[in-house]
């Protein structure tokens, strides 16, 4: 850009234009200081309880870093990154995820309805395998959050007839039946239960196509989604230690290979079909 002589533009009319340059700048970089990744996502140590709540001041204290996404399918307005924040207090991980979503997708009602999700895949072996959800010598262990599971969780999971209020039902199985006629629920798959205590599945893959999740017993990853002019900001909570082999375990010292995907339910997002980074590697402070 050429220099103006200094009588061409006058001081208030350069600030107009300075603030005018920076109002093309990506709207992601205006989530608090953000660095840009090297690949390395540092967890500092925090004294006292960490913030569950994803909207909490104490979070702004702590600088994020900027997590690019490659789409895994070609998308009309793939999510170019995630702004992330790490902390760990010796007892607990929290990690909190903040992108740039205009719509809320929650609980999938209709055949054509996605939902809003994020998720974080750990490698269990400290090695960074292909990234498309780790390999049989690699396993991941994942941990998704889904806005339907929120609303579940929050009490607001809507049903079909949120979707068709003039919806007519002629005879519901009594609950007895309810075995009979909801066999995923009767047998404990989280994706058809109701009541969930957390927002978060916990699960393993060995390559895609291999999702599982964990038994019920075994959902230890905690969190919280709040959905705020235009952003989502997602907080995932873990004890740094956990006694199922299924899952990753954390030490002050030892760097974790950990990679993202963002579903945005507007696009059509589900399965393969997301945005997803490259791996960083999580570095919890002595
Ligand atoms: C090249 C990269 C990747 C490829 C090709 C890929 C492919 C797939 C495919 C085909 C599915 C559906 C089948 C299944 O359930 O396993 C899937 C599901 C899933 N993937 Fe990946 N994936 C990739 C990276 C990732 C990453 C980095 C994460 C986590 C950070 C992830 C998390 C998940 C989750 C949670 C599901 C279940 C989604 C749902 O329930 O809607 N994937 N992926």
């Amino acid at each position: 850009m050429v220099a103006y002589p200094d009588d061409v533009l006058p001081p208030d009319e350069r600030w107009d234009l300075v603030h005018y340059v920076q109002s093309l700048r990506r709207k992601e970089a205006q989530i608090g200081d953000i660095l840009a990744s090297d690949g390395h996502l540092p967890a500092p140590r925090f004294n006292g309880p960490l913030p569950r709540d994803p909207l909490d001041p104490a979070w702004e204290r702590l600088e994020s870093v900027w997590i690019p996404l490659s789409p895994l399918w070609p998308e009309p307005y793939p999510l170019p990154g995630v702004a992330v924040r790490a902390l760990h207090n010796g007892q607990t991980l929290a990690l909190l995820l903040q992108w740039r979503d205009e719509t809320f997708e929650g609980a999938p009602v209709r055949v054509q309805d996605f939902q809003d999700a994020a998720a974080l895949q750990f490698s269990l072996t400290g090695r960074t395998p292909f990234i498309g959800m780790g390999d049989p010598d690699n396993p991941v262990n994942v941990w998704q959050w889904k806005a339907g599971w929120q609303q579940d969780v929050d009490g607001e999971r809507p049903d079909v007839d949120r979707a068709y209020a003039s919806l007519h039902v002629d005879v519901y199985p009594e609950p007895a039946q309810h075995g009979l006629y909801r066999t995923a629920a009767a047998a404990g798959n989280l994706l058809a239960s109701h009541g969930l205590k957390s927002p978060i599945e916990d699960a393993n893959a060995t390559g895609f196509g291999t999702i599982a999740t964990q038994s019920s017993a075994s959902q230890n990853v905690h969190g919280r989604g709040v959905w705020r002019d235009g952003f989502w900001s997602v907080v995932f909570l873990r004890e740094l230690t956990s006694p199922d082999p299924q899952d990753v375990q954390f030490t002050p010292g030892r760097p974790v290979p950990l990679a993202l995907a963002i579903w945005n339910g507007a696009q059509r997002d589900r399965n393969g079909r997301k945005v997803f980074s490259n791996w960083q590697q999580l570095l919890l402070a002595e």
